[in-house]
């Protein structure tokens, strides 16, 4: 039975962003309640290994939910094989005017202009020292800017010196539709010196750490073909660890039902799932397979995690379907796809890695 859908009326009854507030709250200060409502089965064909990293399995929560690094201790609980949290920037800031996050139930989407409200590093680098040596599995940090930073670049370099020892990878953001020019970073012309930058000073952590950690780039779905093509190249380029596929989109679909499909904002859930399949398919030829790629964007299902992972997803995650499902998906997709993989006869989830390109 789903608990989840039994309180769902309940926490409906709130303004979205109150709603998430008081999960947040829950899961900080009650992590023990949640171990009532979760199991965390272990399956073996669900393995796999990436970056030289082991992943219990390779479903993870999304950036956005925990912004803080508040709730990771009771993440770790509900089964995911890694967990990314952020969108940390250096100093706190509030955010855009509310309200500003939306459900759109009839959609199964959500809608959020929130604009990187968070606490700053400070507090995160905190809670990060704190929960980090309590959970197991992989943790990824999301790096983006202040809003009133000129110097974009300066505020992604003092966020991965931060966080590069304490991270099992680091997100760069920069494709955010809620944060004025951010996503021009993608453009070529701006992308090329941004990222050799980034990984020059990767480089000279990792000799400083003697620690290997992967660099991903989280990109929108809202690109050209050329765009993309351009992204794929300048990612080779500067060897990018891996790339996150993808952000939320600023496309409506002239089809969604909700009256709150006309709110400003970056669309999430199910309507985005084969926009972001599509970049994920594309992105995924143009580097031959080369970069390993997250896939996020609409998953509701065992069957949309497959999908993604055809694609050619090594890894997967998951942000607005918990706000209609709850964190019981986790383990329902967890089986489901177990089960795919069998009936389909490979050893592993990894042998369906860009199988859609072979
Ligand atoms: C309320 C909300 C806040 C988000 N905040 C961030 C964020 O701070 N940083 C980020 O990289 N992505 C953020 N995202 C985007 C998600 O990480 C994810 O890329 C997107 O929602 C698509 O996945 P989904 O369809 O499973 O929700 C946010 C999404 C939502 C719904």
């Amino acid at each position: 039975m789903n608990i989840y859908k039994i309180f769902r009326p309940l926490i409906f009854k709130f303004d979205a962003e109150v709603a998430h507030n008081l999960v947040i709250k829950f899961l900080k200060f009650m992590p023990k309640a949640v171990t009532l409502f979760c199991y965390n089965r272990h399956y073996e064909n669900l393995q796999t290994k990436l970056w030289d990293i082991d992943f219990a399995n390779p479903i993870g929560i999304a950036a956005g939910f925990d912004k803080n690094a508040e709730a990771i201790n009771a993440l770790s609980k509900f089964g995911f094989g890694f967990l990314e949290i952020g969108t940390v920037t250096p100093r706190e800031q509030i955010g855009n005017a509310k309200p500003r996050l939306f459900r759109l139930c009839e959609d199964e989407a959500v809608i959020n202009r929130l604009g990187f409200n968070n606490l700053g590093s400070e507090n995160f680098a905190k809670n990060l020292e704190k929960a980090a040596p309590k959970i197991s599995c992989a943790l990824g940090v999301n790096i983006g800017k202040n809003k009133d930073t000129e110097d974009m670049l300066a505020d992604y370099l003092v966020l991965l010196t931060k966080f590069y020892a304490k991270a099992t990878y680091i997100a760069v953001n920069i494709s955010s539709p809620n944060l004025k020019n951010l996503r021009d970073l993608q453009s070529g012309e701006r992308l090329d010196p941004f990222l050799s930058k980034i990984m020059q000073k990767k480089n000279e952590l990792k000799n400083f750490c003697k620690k290997n950690v992967p660099i991903l780039l989280k990109i929108a779905p809202d690109l050209t073909l050329e765009e993309q093509e351009k992204i794929a190249e300048i990612a080779i380029k500067n060897k990018v660890d891996g790339l996150i596929i993808s952000n939320t989109t600023i496309f409506r679909d002239p089809n969604l039902k909700s009256k709150n499909a006309v709110e400003i904002g970056g669309l999430s859930g199910k309507p985005l799932l084969e926009k972001s399949n599509q970049v994920l398919k594309n992105i995924y030829k143009f580097t031959e397979g080369k970069i390993p790629i997250i896939g996020v964007g609409g998953i509701s299902s065992a069957a949309d995690v497959y999908e993604k992972i055809k694609c050619g997803a090594s890894l997967v995650q998951i942000y607005s379907a918990f706000v209609y499902e709850g964190f019981g998906l986790v383990e329902k997709i967890k089986k489901d796809l177990s089960e795919m993989i069998k009936k389909d006869s490979l050893k592993n989830i990894s042998q369906a890695v860009g199988f859609y390109s072979k």
